[in-house]
Parts: C-alpha cells; structure tokens; sequence
C-alpha cells in the first residue's frame, strides 16, 4: 500500500482550510483509482524521522513566519533530515504556504531544504495570502490529488 504523509502546521483557520483541502484531494485521488492509498497526517511538531522514512511521498504545508517557514515544519526538517537523507532521495512531495505579508523567504526555504534532501516535485506549490477563495481550495485540493494519484501509477 503506498503512503503519502503530511506534514502540518496549522495554527488558523485559513491554514485549516488549506489543510483539510489538500487532505481531502487526497484520500480522494486514492478512492477515485480504487488503489489502495494510506493518507497519514502529522502535526509538524510531532513528525519523527520513522514517518518520514515509512512514506513513499510528502506534502507540506505551513505559514510563512517571520520570513521564513513556521518554526515548526523548520524543527521538523530538523528532526528528520540527515536521518532520512541517505534513504528517501528521489522521492515526491508537493507544499502549500500561507502567508499575509510576504512568502518568498518560506518557499526559498522549502525550495532549499528540499532540494537538499533529493525530492521532486511532483506539483507547483499552492501560495495563498489572505483568505483562501474557492480557487485557493480548489488549487490544494488539486496538490494533495496530484502528489497522491503519483504514489499510485
Ligand atoms: C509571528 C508571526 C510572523 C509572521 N510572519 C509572516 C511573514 O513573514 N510573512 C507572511 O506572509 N506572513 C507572516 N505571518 C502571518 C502568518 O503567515 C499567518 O498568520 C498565517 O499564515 C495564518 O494566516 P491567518 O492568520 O490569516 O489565518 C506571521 C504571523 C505571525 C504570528
């Protein structure tokens, strides 16, 4: 059975919608293949590296803070990167942010982490500011569809 995790960090409700709009295209890319999808959510400050390890495929998904990801989805990444650097090279992952006053600082650090670790990218980011609208939930529910229909081909 393929794995897709989620690594979270949620702290609003406009990050809750993001959240729940990418879970959703998810479970329901799986159902919709009728393949057999595992959809595992973590909150960013509780992820190890053994989830890490265990899935075949990440979507991330946080606010920009203070220029730069949340400190969260940061501690994570540092919880789990040189564990799961020699083992999970080349596998996909997609990512949401959030912001109200500025992303580029949080992408660039996703861009970087990422790049650093050997994952693809299996879809372009979904940036929202502000109050995410229908298209802004529509486009995470696409990601979380996209990144998990490629587990399943
Ligand atoms: C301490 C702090 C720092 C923040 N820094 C940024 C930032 O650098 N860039 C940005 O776009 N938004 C920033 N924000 C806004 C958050 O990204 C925003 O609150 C979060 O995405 C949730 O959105 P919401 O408050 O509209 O629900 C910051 C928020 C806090 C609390």
């Amino acid at each position: 059975m393929a794995r897709l995790l989620i690594i979270h960090h949620t702290p609003s409700p406009h990050t809750q919608e993001m959240f729940e709009a990418a879970l959703d295209g998810a479970v329901t890319a799986g159902r919709e293949l009728e393949q057999e999808l595992e959809v595992v959510r973590r909150a960013a400050l509780a992820v190890t590296a053994s989830d890490v390890l265990a899935a075949d495929g990440y979507l991330l998904g946080t606010p920009a803070n203070l220029g730069y990801m949340s400190g969260a989805l940061k501690h994570a990444f540092d919880t789990f990167y040189y564990p799961c650097l020699d083992s999970t090279r080349a596998r996909p992952f997609g990512y949401y942010l959030h912001g109200n006053q500025g992303t580029e600082g949080a992408e660039r650090g996703i861009e970087a982490i990422t790049t650093g670790l050997g994952w693809v990218k299996a879809a372009a980011p979904v940036i929202v500011s502000g109050p995410p609208s229908k298209d802004d939930r529509e486009h995470c529910w696409e990601l979380g569809a996209t990144v998990a229909a490629g587990l399943l081909s």
